[in-house]
């Protein structure tokens, strides 16, 4: 038994497990998934092949990409029961809990093969392939637009594009969210993922997981951040008021969302990539406010706090100009990040350890019981 350690509070530092699906070096600012440069994923390759690379630790041959493609385009319908259950739930309920709900039904409807053991490859690109078809029937009926017809010819980042706006996305836009789904793939044992292994290291289905881990990234410290940048810059609304408003957050001692990361000590490297989109997007659609008003925060807050940009502060203003609402980034986040989920859910059954921390008990001990009639 090892001598325990101090306490360490939210596990910072702790170093709770060997993995070799991605490497963070926070000093440097690199991401590394599977041995490759994140820099050169976004430049060159797609969240298929990401997502294959995340699931079997190497890149896809052309036979094996187009399969996945394909076994993707086939595994986005819903089974009709769910749809039914998805369609009763409340139109204004928040997204994040639409999808959490609906992958924990998804469960009652799916093969065993989907269970501990056997291969949950199934499992992983099942849930994968559906998420955007929950979040656009969920979001079209909330809207009134036609039902979702699942279109299997189009690639992962295009079918979230058009069961969010009801439109073909032009090329440019595809591949901004094809970036930013490649972006969000994975972080190593980020809060969602890490009680995601918790889930899998009690031998819990990869639904269980993955349910977990969707209600873990809901909140504003981790994946809701994207939505609140937006919330921050609409309450701003020009540059010019970027001092006055950042300064007052601050003296409440608020945090500022977008800013900031447990690990990276540097400029997230995602966050430098979705600057230079949030721009080329902006310049697309000839509207550079968002981009003007992040560049104006950044100096700000780096001056008054020494903080850098994570992956949140740009990503919504990606998808505000595409035309998709707030409340639809943090599940744009979750739409990508299932595949890191479900790649460390396979990677905790393959060597399982139950994780299980301990406290440093600091309340009372031995006190004497006192029964009920005797107590005032
Ligand atoms: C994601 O883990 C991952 O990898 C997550 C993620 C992923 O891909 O999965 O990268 C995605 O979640 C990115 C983070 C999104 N969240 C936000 O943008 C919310 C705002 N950020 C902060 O809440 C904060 O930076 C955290 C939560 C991200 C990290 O917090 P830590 O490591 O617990 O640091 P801390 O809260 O102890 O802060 C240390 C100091 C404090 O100053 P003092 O009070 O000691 O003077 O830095 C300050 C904090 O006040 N600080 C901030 C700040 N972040 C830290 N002050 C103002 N605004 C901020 N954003």
């Amino acid at each position: 038994m090892a001598e325990p350690v101090g306490v360490q509070r939210g596990l910072e530092d702790v170093v709770a497990l060997e993995s070799r699906i991605c490497f963070i070096d926070g000093k440097q600012g690199r991401l590394i998934y599977q041995g490759y440069d994140i820099r050169d994923l976004a430049a060159r390759s797609t969240f298929e092949e990401v997502a294959y690379l995340l699931w079997y630790g190497r890149l896809p041959t052309a036979a094996q990409l187009a399969d996945l493609k394909e076994r993707f385009g086939t595994l986005r319908a819903l089974p009709d029961r769910l749809q039914e259950q998805v369609d009763r739930m409340p139109a204004d309920a928040h997204p994040m809990d639409i999808l959490r709900t609906a992958v924990s039904g998804l469960a009652f409807f799916e093969p065993e093969e989907t269970r501990p053991g056997a291969s949950s490859i199934g499992g992983a690109q099942r849930l994968t392939a559906v998420l955007p078809t929950i979040l656009g029937q969920f979001h079209r009926r909330r809207k009134g637009l036609p039902p979702l017809a699942v279109r299997p010819e189009l690639s992962q980042a295009a079918y979230l594009l058009y069961a969010l706006l009801d439109r073909e996305p032009t090329e440019l836009e595809a591949r901004a969210i094809d970036v930013a789904l490649i972006l969000h793939a994975d972080h190593e044992l980020n809060a969602s993922t890490f009680a995601a292994r918790v889930t899998a290291s009690t031998l819990s289905d990869l639904y269980s997981a993955v349910t977990s881990a969707i209600g873990t990234l809901k909140g504003p410290l981790h994946g809701g951040a994207n939505e609140r940048v937006m919330e921050l810059l609409d309450e701003i609304g020009v540059p010019t008021r970027v001092d006055e408003v950042v300064h007052a957050k601050l003296v409440r001692h608020e945090r500022v969302m977008g800013f900031g990361h447990r690990v990276y000590k540097v400029e997230d490297p995602r966050a430098t990539i979705l600057r230079d989109w949030s721009r080329r997007i902006g310049e697309a659609a000839g509207d550079l406010h968002y981009y003007e008003l992040l560049r104006k925060l950044e100096e700000v807050v780096h001056r008054e706090k020494g903080l850098y940009p994570n992956v949140d502060l740009y990503s919504g203003s990606i998808y505000s100009l595409l035309g998709i609402t707030h409340d639809l980034f943090t599940p744009i986040f979750a739409s990508s990040r299932v595949a890191g989920w479900t790649a460390h859910v396979l990677e905790e059954y393959q060597d399982l350890r139950l994780i299980r921390p301990t406290a440093k008990y600091v309340g009372a001990v031995d006190l004497p019981y006192i029964p009920v009639a005797q107590r005032s």
